[in-house]
């Protein structure tokens, strides 16, 4: 399903859009959207709604139920279609690439965008998608529909990603932010290989130059606190950093330990690499200085 989504994307119909945008309306009222508001949110007539729901539904961009009332809900697939809407009708985006990157939380897409049609990347974030996340999420969104509490921490997820984004660049070395729209951003390509991908010949060079960034990051108000040899690019002129969802700032209560985690696992990564060795207490004390 999620490497089709350009394919789909393509595919999709204004009006069939205007059904998701409905039923994604609608969902903040309930769980399972009935067809009658379906109906008066997007005014085509019934016939015409069920035939858009029924080719909807063939794609797997919304879900049916039967008891009770006929209902419908839409889940992150969905979701997707109307965050690259919005950036096709801005501009951010002017073509959908394929699939670059699976992580953890978030899927990862090539593609073009801008005036100039640059290369960027989109980056669909998927927080709050597994059960453990899920029910810790609840808890915390207390006042949010239940229903969309797992829409609500990708929600937040870019939007802080984005935040760290624009608060950081282009002082340190990350990816310049360009469009944030729901659980979606926009992003410049970050260039060179991922570090954990790489065999560098000047390892000490680029160890410092990591240092250097995390530095400079710190006096912006930011630690990374997800930081590893998988969320660091090189290339010749230097390093670029990503992944910033789960930032922090100096002074929360875990930031001196998220602070020393992030440079003990670079540390690590070159020792294992390279056996280069550094002192992690001298570092921190220059960084927090
Ligand atoms: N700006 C970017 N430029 C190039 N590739 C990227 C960029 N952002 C993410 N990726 C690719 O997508 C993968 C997942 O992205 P990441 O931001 O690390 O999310 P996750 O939280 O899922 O690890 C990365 O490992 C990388 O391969
Ligand atoms: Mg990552």
């Amino acid at each position: 399903m999620l490497e089709n989504i350009p394919e789909i994307f393509r595919s999709i119909t204004d009006k069939e859009f205007r059904i998701l945008v409905a039923i994604e309306n609608k969902m903040k009222f309930y769980e399972w959207v009935p067809i009658e508001e379906i109906v008066n949110f997007t005014r085509f007539d019934l016939k015409e709604v069920e035939y858009l729901l029924s080719n909807l539904a063939q794609n797997k961009l919304i879900h049916r139920k039967d008891q009770t009332y006929e209902g419908y809900r839409i889940y992150f697939e969905a979701y997707d279609l109307l965050a690259l809407n919005a950036f096709v009708k801005r501009g951010s985006v002017n073509a959908l690439g394929e699939v670059i990157g699976i992580g953890k939380e978030s899927i990862v897409f090539d593609a073009t965008g801008g005036l100039i049609d640059r290369h960027v990347i989109i980056k669909l974030h998927r927080e709050g998608k597994s059960s453990f996340r899920h029910v810790r999420v609840k808890r915390e969104t207390t006042g949010e529909r239940r229903h969309l509490s797992w829409l609500y921490a990708a929600r937040l997820a870019a939007k802080k990603e984005y935040d760290a984004l624009v608060a950081l660049y282009p002082q340190v070395s990350v990816p310049e932010p360009i469009d944030n729209n729901r659980h979606a951003i926009v992003m410049s390509m970050a260039k060179g290989q991922l570090l954990a991908h790489s065999r560098l010949d000047e390892p000490d060079w680029y160890l410092d130059e990591i240092l250097s960034q995390i530095k400079k990051t710190y006096g912006l108000g930011i630690i990374h606190g997800d930081l590893s040899e998988f969320n660091i690019f090189v290339n010749p002129a230097g390093c670029e950093i990503i992944d910033w969802p789960q930032f922090i700032t100096p002074s929360h209560a875990n930031a001196q330990e998220l602070l020393k985690r992030d440079i003990d696992n670079v540390l690590s990564y070159f020792n294992r690499k390279y056996r280069i060795k550094r002192n992690i207490e001298e570092i921190i004390r220059s960084i927090i200085a």
